[in-house]
């Protein structure tokens, strides 16, 4: 089968399309035929050495597929079952091995190429909306990045709760596609000579100077500051990734200043803890998209021979929602 490997960190180009045997599923474990690989930045970390793997590295976490072998304690799927998952290491392939942990059941009337667009980035949205900061019809948040994957389901996920949404955005196709999702106000951050101090002007002016009960900050270096800046007293800083660079190390007195903020770093893995977790969320994010409530926008395409392009374009920030790979 053919998979894509990178044998030592670097740029997309790092990445090389190889032949590799099929693997054999232990007993507790599916084959699976995969259909479509969701690309992640942190795929992108892993491939560049930002987030230092073991080499040789066969990329990709995401993915969805169509089951083709089952082992024989396997009880959690059967041949023919369309599946999909979100952690799965290797997953830019043709085939991959899946436990019961990993495998979500795709339910009929979801594509399957939608369901590998889906599982990471809206576990996530899910996670941040209805755990890590609940929101409610009181609240409002501010989501950066409000075009891209995460915060295209992020944003709809939150309006779904009553919350007002503030986004920001690099350009004006990106602006159009935020407000579709359901942001009441659009911030073009690219336009600010400091997004330090422009960005908490910029939301208070939009909160008759309450500043935002949330931020959901996936874009780290270069917004953190004036993320932190822009939260009412006791408000909350979900800083969930580093799209622009990591945050460095932060003294903890200036939450004090800033109004008894929190701060937190919430990783995927932990907000799937247990099998009843995983499902509800899973359950929550198809039920939704089956209903028309959740769209899933997938923005681009590639076959493995280019996956180096995708990567390019989001770490470029030249992408919009989802970037699938078609084996
Ligand atoms: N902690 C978790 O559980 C978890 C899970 C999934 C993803 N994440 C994180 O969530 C973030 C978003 O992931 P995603 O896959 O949905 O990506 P994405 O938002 O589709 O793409 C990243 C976006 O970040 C913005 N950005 C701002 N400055 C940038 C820069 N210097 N370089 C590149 N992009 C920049 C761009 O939007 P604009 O052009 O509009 O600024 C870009 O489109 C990533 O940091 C990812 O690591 C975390």
């Amino acid at each position: 089968m053919k998979q894509i490997v990178v044998h030592s960190p670097g740029s997309p180009q790092a990445m090389q399309v190889e032949d590799v045997p099929t693997p054999q599923p232990a007993a507790d474990q599916v084959l699976v035929d995969v259909a479509a690989c969701g690309v992640n930045f942190i795929d992108t970390y892993q491939r560049s050495g930002v987030y230092p793997v073991p080499m040789p590295h066969p990329l990709g976490l995401e993915g969805a597929g169509v089951v083709r072998e089952v082992g024989a304690d396997v009880d959690f799927a059967t041949v023919g079952d369309h599946v999909a998952w979100a952690g799965s290491r290797g997953s830019y392939a043709e085939q991959v091995l899946l436990g019961a942990q990993d495998c979500y059941r795709v339910p009929e009337g979801v594509d399957l190429t939608v369901a590998a667009a889906l599982m990471l980035q809206g576990l996530t949205a899910h996670y941040l909306s209805a755990s890590t900061f609940p929101l409610g019809a009181d609240h409002t948040a501010l989501v950066h990045a409000g075009a891209g994957g995460v915060g295209l389901l992020l944003t709809q996920l939150a309006v779904a709760r009553g919350a007002r949404v503030i986004t920001t955005v690099s350009t004006s196709d990106k602006e159009a596609l935020s407000r579709e999702a359901g942001a009441s106000d659009v911030i073009r951050y690219d336009q600010f000579d400091s997004v330090s101090d422009e960005l908490p002007a910029a939301v208070r002016s939009l909160t008759d100077g309450a500043g935002v009960d949330v931020v959901y900050d996936g874009v780290g270096a270069t917004t953190f500051d004036g993320s932190l800046a822009s939260l009412k007293p006791r408000g909350m800083l979900a800083l969930f990734g580093g799209s622009s660079g990591q945050v460095p190390p932060f003294d903890l007195q200036r939450l004090s200043r800033a109004g008894s903020m929190y701060v937190t770093r919430p990783s995927m893995g932990h907000y799937l803890a247990t099998a009843e977790e995983r499902s509800w969320r899973a359950e929550e994010l198809f039920g939704a998209v089956r209903s028309g409530n959740l769209n899933v926008r997938i923005g681009e395409t590639f076959p493995f021979d280019r996956a180096g392009e995708a990567h390019a374009a989001l770490e470029g920030r030249r992408t919009t929602g989802k970037v699938v790979l078609i084996p």
